[in-house]
């Protein structure tokens, strides 16, 4: 096949439409500045096998300098059929640049194999590091929102239904505690990512003895895959950092779920701002969450590429197969969603306005039916028989059709001779929300121990 750089043994011409299905350069384009230090740092280190000599490697690295410097300015141009991926086109303009005789030494001992795996692992440090910085950016809004909106109290739900007052920033810091886990977990999956492949070749190692570590180490790897079959076969890089960030999308989606929930009418515990909704294009009374539709709407996405890619790993057989290429386009995919989303997610939670008296006004006196129940407790009273009293007591307030604070002390001792006087002062949610002050709870100071110990993780980079 000609102009092809592995033509050589091809009589026949490809099936054009063959051509187009195995190209991945419109995609894999995005990795010209890795495939070209990469190929700096091998280069280099073939001065050392003898390979190149130290005018050849300067040569070299001369000549990718200006291939780099044309994709940088947007001159570099791809020979449709001929540029099949990222590493033929730069190999191709190499030589087009110092001349075939210099430029044909470059590839010795080395695979698109390494290669891809290399780049994308380059690359996807780098985006891993941006992802890390807008993490930490929702967290920082989490953790300031919730330090400067603690005193809003509202209902905390299970099953959708109205459960016991919480703070605000309880909510709030639920998701903290979600996501400082996924941070955590960020920076573990960093380091997993930024190991070097470089100088495993094909498959089988490189037979000049090239020097590895001196490699990994310009490139800024942490280290090497160490096995030259792992380097070439592994994709779990990706598959881990697509789990990683489908776990993130599904917090993000649960997060962006109430949200909606608590912006719709009926609640109004949140507004959200212009900039982050849109309007009907019919019904011009309308402002829909949208920016929270799309966080749930596309964590459906991510975990479909994530699958995905996992479908096409599972079943290959050792070690490169072309299946691999398919861990591209998800990646690049899912570092964009992600990305994206994080944002949209800190954007969203910064400008939004809270209705604290709707969240006041959402309060009902039977989410301290527990608290009147522990009032007993306080008295010696077995919770269990305290759990039943109290519903009796809810029970009583239905029948008598009033809300269960409007209940008489009288009632309330018709029901149980122990309610003392001062029982009436259960009915307060401030209280309530305080009485919680073990740690984790919803009182002022186990709150802000909680908000404290979120801005540690946040430095713990
Ligand atoms: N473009 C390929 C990929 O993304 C790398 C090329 C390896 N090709 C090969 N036939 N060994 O995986």
């Amino acid at each position: 096949v000609a102009g092809k750089l592995w033509g050589g043994r091809f009589t026949g011409g490809q099936d054009p439409i063959m051509t187009q299905y195995n190209e991945s350069i419109y995609f894999d384009r995005i990795f010209y500045s890795q495939d070209i230090r990469g190929s700096i740092a091998y280069a280099r280190a073939n001065i050392k096998t003898g390979i190149l000599t130290d005018h050849e490697f300067s040569e070299i690295e001369r000549g990718l300098n200006i291939v780099l410097k044309e994709w940088q300015d947007d001159k570099f141009e791809i020979q449709p059929g001929a540029d099949e991926d990222i590493h033929t086109a730069n190999e191709r303009r190499l030589g087009e640049v110092i001349g075939k005789d210099i430029a044909g030494k470059l590839h010795t001992g080395r695979s698109r194999n390494d290669q891809v795996a290399t780049d994308m692992r380059l690359w996807l440090r780098d985006q891993l590091e941006k992802l890390e910085e807008y993490l930490v950016d929702l967290l920082k809004v989490i953790a300031a929102r919730a330090e400067n909106d603690i005193e809003h109290v509202m209902p905390g739900y299970t099953h959708l239904q109205r459960a016991q007052p919480i703070r605000w920033s309880q909510w709030l810091l639920m998701f903290g505690s979600f996501f400082a886990e996924d941070l955590q977990e960020l920076r573990h999956l960093k380091a997993r990512v930024n190991k070097s492949p470089l100088g495993c070749g094909a498959l089988a190692g490189n037979p000049f003895n090239i020097d590895r570590d001196a490699i990994a180490m310009e490139l800024g790897f942490d280290g090497l895959i160490m096995n030259s079959l792992a380097g070439v076969a592994d994709r779990n890089f990706v598959v881990k950092t697509m789990q990683w960030g489908a776990a993130l999308m599904m917090n993000m989606s649960r997060w962006a779920e109430d949200l909606i929930i608590y912006s719709s009418g009926e609640f109004a515990f949140i507004k959200l701002a212009d900039a982050y909704s849109t309007g009907s294009s019919l019904m011009p009374q309308k402002k829909n969450p949208d920016s929270l539709e799309l966080l749930r709407g596309k964590s459906g996405r991510v975990f479909g590429h994530m699958a995905g890619l996992m479908m096409s790993v599972k079943g290959i057989p050792s070690t490169y197969n072309k299946d691999l290429q398919e861990s591209v386009e998800p990646m690049l995919d899912h570092v964009k969603t992600v990305g994206d989303s994080l944002q949209i997610a800190t954007g969203v939670l910064s400008t939004l306005a809270v209705q604290h008296e709707n969240m006041l006004k959402a309060l009902t006196p039977d989410m301290l039916a527990t608290d009147l129940a522990d009032y007993l407790v306080r008295k010696g009273v077995p919770f269990r028989e305290t759990h039943h009293i109290s519903g009796q007591v809810v029970s009583l307030a239905e029948k008598e059709a009033k809300p269960m604070d409007q209940l008489s002390f009288e009632e309330l001792q018709g029901v149980d001779k122990r309610f003392e006087r001062n029982v009436m002062e259960v009915f307060d949610y401030q209280k309530s929300v305080e009485m919680r002050s073990a740690k984790g709870g919803t009182s002022k100071s186990a709150v802000m121990e909680q908000i404290e110990a979120l801005k540690a993780a946040l430095a713990g980079g």
